[in-house]
């Protein structure tokens, strides 16, 4: 039991049954998981082994970590922002056989990091990361753990770059899943998860329609996308910005307005970042921008809008509703930014994070990440590594087949027709 959460709550018991509940209507929607489980209760992969995770810890990653101590590991967790742990659910996972939870919302630096090198004392064979954080930790601070760690799976788009930067300069000494590139967590949880779940906070944090607004998104990507499809679906009117110039062009395509944001900070009514950057919206951007704009980021890191400019700008600053920190220019406009500039969807104080049917897929493709490691890690060089295809498409077909969904299948001549390149016409 990690006593530092207990002590946070006023009272544990009920903060408990709260983030029990709360993980168990994530559970009746997530048939994947629950799929999976029945296979590791059977079989018990993981026994002997300890999973450390740094993720977001609310209910659909607790019942990921639920499901990993099913198959028999120790697992240890804690978060990997400041801003997007559920206290309530941080107990009730800590109360789960076989896992410590360290996680706490609204930790500084230090606490935050004190939580990792707490996981990190568990020895973990196998890292789960969500940004990169725990084994950005292992290499700097406990390079002693690199001999007894199989490997690990990362989540997301910010965190796989770093990995492939650690790669690439020969400083990533065990092997790491990019699980963020395959189909079933990319194409589905970063579009539909990030545009559903930013829109969504940013509403009910402020209470404000999206319809007729002019909504500016930063990057389009697959974030991107999904925010920029889902304003549009609202109502808004959409304005993209880029720098690639084949995404800058296929949301011109799509009918989006596409613009440099030094173009877009004057028209837009909320803007949303999306890029895995940073800097991506300065003081010349909130120089030229109308009062009363919201300003919110949807990308992993608190980089993209640049705060300490904006706090140099303000003349004064003041909360204007929970999750909303306002800042007057000395012209009387105020800027408002949601969640400190963190993951928007995550980091509100009402925020939940993606949609649960989304993060069954995400965590389907983490749970078999983490089977195929302690089944095959030793095939696997230090070093990112594609998840196999066959795991992602396991994870596919336990979902279609939860959801009732059939498809067809190729006979033995279209499966030589797609494999041959002697026909023509
Ligand atoms: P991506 O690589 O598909 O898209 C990023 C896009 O931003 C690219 O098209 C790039 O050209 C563009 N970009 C880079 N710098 C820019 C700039 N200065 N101005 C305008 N555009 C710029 O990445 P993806 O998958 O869309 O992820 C984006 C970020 O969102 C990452 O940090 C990722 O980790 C994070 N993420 C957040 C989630 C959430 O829950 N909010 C879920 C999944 C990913």
């Amino acid at each position: 039991m990690a006593d530092r959460i207990t002590n946070l709550l006023d009272d544990p018991e009920t903060a408990r049954e709260e983030g029990r509940r709360k993980m168990d209507w994530a559970k009746q929607h997530m048939p994947i998981l629950e799929s999976l489980r029945e296979d590791f209760e059977a079989d018990q992969p993981f026994g002997g082994e300890v999973v450390g995770m740094a993720m977001h810890v609310e209910a659909k990653t607790a019942v990921l970590a639920e499901t990993i101590a099913a198959g028999g590991a120790e697992v240890a967790i804690t978060g990997c922002n400041p801003l997007s742990t559920h206290d309530d659910v941080s107990a009730a996972l800590d109360a789960v056989e076989g896992v410590t939870s360290y996680a706490e919302r609204g930790v500084d630096d230090e606490a935050y990091y004190e939580a990792i090198d707490a996981v990190l004392e568990h020895e973990p064979t196998i890292t789960v990361d969500d940004g990169g954080d725990l084994v950005m930790r292992v290499h700097e601070h406990y390079p002693e753990l690199i001999e007894t760690i199989i490997g690990g799976c990362e989540e997301t788009t910010t965190g796989v770059h770093r990995l492939r930067a650690m790669d690439d300069d020969g400083a990533l000494d065990y092997p790491m899943f990019a699980v963020n590139d395959t189909p079933m967590k990319h194409l589905f949880d970063n579009v539909h998860g990030t545009g559903e779940a930013s829109l969504s906070s940013i509403a009910m944090t402020t209470n404000l329609s999206w319809a007729s607004k002019t909504v500016v998104v930063g990057g389009y990507g697959y974030c991107g996308k999904g925010v920029a499809k889902k304003a549009a679906g609202q109502n808004a009117n959409v304005i993209v910005t880029e720098v690639e110039p084949r995404r800058a062009l296929e949301a011109h395509m799509e009918g989006y307005d596409v613009m440099p944001m030094d173009e877009a900070a004057a028209k837009g009514d909320v803007f949303i970042t999306t890029t895995g950057n940073r800097d991506v919206i300065t003081r010349e951007h909130f120089e030229q921008m109308q009062d009363g704009v919201l300003l919110a980021n949807a990308g992993h890191f608190d980089v993209e809008i640049n705060l300490d400019q904006l706090s140099d700008l303000a003349v004064d600053t003041y909360e204007a509703r929970d999750g909303v920190q306002a800042y007057e220019l000395d012209d009387g406009r105020r800027l408002n930014v949601l969640a400190e500039g963190r993951l928007v969807n995550l980091a509100t104080p009402i925020s939940l994070g993606h949609p649960v049917e989304v993060m069954d897929q995400s965590f389907g493709v983490q749970a078999v990440g983490v089977r195929e490691l302690v089944e095959n890690g030793d095939e696997y060089e230090a070093g990112v590594h594609d998840l196999p295809d066959d795991l992602d498409r396991e994870v596919a077909e336990i979902k279609l087949a939860a959801d009732g969904v059939e498809l067809d299948s190729l006979n033995d001549e279209q499966r030589e027709y797609m494999e041959s390149w002697q026909h023509g016409t």
